[in-house]
């Protein structure tokens, strides 16, 4: 889907984390139909064959943990040995890795740190993956993909992925300070909640048309969102002409009250 806006990545280099599904799989195609060398990772094997399969131009995607230091340095180190630069980062990885509530006094430090991880260490370690490249070039975009549960809170009520994404926002501000001078901006994207992945589908699905209507009174636009509206908004912190803007976290939601 077109943005309306006209962007061109030819001859960037990008790497997706995350993009076997929803968001990231999306944000991956906006870049690879507008001319980048687009690398995507995700532990989830099947899906990234998915998302290469039905890509709108070839796309290199790898089974990488974004949580496995070694590997990510591997993928990020061969992307840029393969296209000769790293121009783009989109730190999509995370979600809720198949949890759900559990009491804060029941919930065991593996379940936390995995939700951490995932979301939080994960970025942290692409971004010392993929800084020198940058350095070295002058120039980079670093675009973190959090929530508005690290602005707000979740309704999921998982006390990780509120924090991990909190921290992300916060990783956001301070990179934008230290890497500014090296010609890179880092910025986020805080998603409201979009149904378009396995979990999130089954849960606007199980509010049947009555509980539909009612969430989306609380939406400003008064539609769901898509997985291109976050897209959109990776592409507009990637782009050439937002150079000046760094240190931000840009909410996606339709407008909350
Ligand atoms: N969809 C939403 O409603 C929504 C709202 C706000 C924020 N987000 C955030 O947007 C991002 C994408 O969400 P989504 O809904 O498209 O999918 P998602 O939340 O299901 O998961 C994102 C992807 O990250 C992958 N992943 C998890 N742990 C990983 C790891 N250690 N290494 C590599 N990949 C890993 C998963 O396999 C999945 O493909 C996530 O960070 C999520 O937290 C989503």
């Amino acid at each position: 889907m077109a943005v309306g806006l006209a962007h061109d990545f030819n001859d960037r280099t990008v790497i997706v984390t995350g993009a076997a599904v929803g968001l990231g799989r999306s944000i991956a195609y906006a870049f690879a139909e507008r001319g980048a060398a687009v690398w995507a990772c995700d532990i989830d094997a099947a899906g990234l064959m998915e998302t290469a399969s039905a890509a709108p131009a070839p796309i290199t995607t790898r089974v990488v943990s974004v949580a496995d230091r070694a590997g990510v340095q591997d993928f990020v180190g061969d992307a840029w040995r393969g296209t000769g630069r790293i121009d783009i980062l989109v730190n999509d990885a995370g979600g809720l890795c198949g949890q759900t509530f559990q009491p804060v006094d029941e919930i065991s430090e593996q379940d936390w740190l995995t939700v951490l991880h995932a979301n939080l260490t994960g970025a942290f370690l692409c971004v010392q993956a993929a800084t020198p490249a940058m350095k070295q070039a002058g120039y980079g975009r670093i675009i973190n993909v959090a929530s508005n549960a690290g602005l707000h809170t979740t309704v999921t009520g998982i006390q990780a992925y509120a924090s991990a994404k909190a921290g992300l926002i916060g990783l956001t501000r301070q990179l934008s300070q230290e890497l500014g001078r090296f010609g890179v901006t880092v910025n986020a994207v805080a998603p409201g909640a979009i149904p378009c992945n396995p979990y999130g589908l089954a849960k606007w699905e199980s509010l049947g048309p009555e509980g539909q209507r009612m969430a989306l009174e609380r939406v400003a636009m008064r539609r769901v969102g898509h997985a291109e509206d976050v897209a959109n908004a990776v592409l507009f912190f990637a782009q050439e002409s937002t150079r000046w803007i760094t240190g931000q976290t840009l909410s996606v939601d339709g407008g909350r009250p």
